[in-house]
């Protein structure tokens, strides 16, 4: 039984707003793209990586990926339309020996070892669909658009909303990656959904969503607040203090 490792960085970076591709931007003079792989490396949980790149920037990754020196064997798979469109292209690519499916994005750089060897260890022991679930400390509320509210005579804003819901918040967790997958349940899971994969608005955001489409279960192993994602700007700052605070 061996584990991939698909390492999503085809992405632009819009709201980073960063010339580069953001999973080429520098943290702390390292690209995303390769603190993320080399955490993936370090959980010893890893056979292969297979990372995605931009169309125009293969070049540019391979010489980042190549001059990270990683120690296992690096593949890289050009990007789709979304993120869901590009983890199937590297799917496509996996060789038949991999069992074990971990997908990361290189926006969430650093997701430590220890949450990616807990993410694997889940799925090897026989649960088929993993997570890694964040407690959330804010209260979180389920809103839609308010109906018919108007102050002297004239209609509310449209961007107006009301509270429907005020779920629990001991049952609510913030989904991270890496996700990890029975490779062929992953398959048919990206299978199935394929249909959304080139339009972005309808695309899935992660891959957990889509097996549970299947009506499969989906289990949550304990996340990591170093596991969070970097969006903008503001994230990449707070990453650099993350990643210091680590050092020191
Ligand atoms: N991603 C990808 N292929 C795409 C879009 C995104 O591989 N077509 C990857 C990104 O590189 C990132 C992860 O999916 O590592 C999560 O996406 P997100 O944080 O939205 O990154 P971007 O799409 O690059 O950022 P933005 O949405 O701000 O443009
Ligand atoms: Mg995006």
């Amino acid at each position: 039984m061996s584990t991939a490792a698909i390492l999503t960085a085809a992405g632009s970076g819009s709201r980073l707003g960063h010339l580069l591709p953001k999973a080429l931007v520098p943290l702390a003079g390292v690209p995303l793209v390769v603190h993320a792989a080399r955490r993936l490396v370090g959980s010893g949980a890893v056979d292969l990586l297979v990372v995605t790149a931009p169309a125009d920037s293969v070049a540019d990754f391979q010489a980042v990926l190549d001059g990270a020196q990683l120690g296992i064997p690096v593949s890289l798979v050009v990007g789709g339309a979304s993120r869901q469109a590009s983890v199937a292209a590297a799917l496509a690519q996996l060789p038949p020996e991999i069992s074990v499916v971990l997908v990361h994005d290189a926006a969430r750089a650093l997701a430590p070892s220890s949450l990616i060897a807990r993410v694997e260890a889940a799925v090897r022991s026989g649960l088929r669909a993993v997570v890694p679930g964040a407690r959330v400390t804010d209260t979180i509320i389920e809103v839609a658009p308010a109906g018919g509210g108007a102050l002297d005579g004239r209609p509310l804003a449209g961007s107006v909303l009301e509270v429907v819901d005020n779920p629990d918040r001991d049952a609510l967790r913030i989904v991270q990656t890496p996700q990890g997958f029975d490779r062929a349940l992953l398959v048919r899971a990206h299978a199935a959904g394929a249909h959304r994969a080139d339009d972005e608005t309808r695309a899935a955001t992660d891959d957990a969503s889509l097996v549970a489409a299947l009506g499969e279960a989906v289990h949550v192993v304990t996340g990591d607040p170093d596991a969070a994602k970097i969006t903008t700007s503001r994230d990449l700052r707070l990453a650099e203090i993350v990643l210091a605070d680590a050092r020191a």
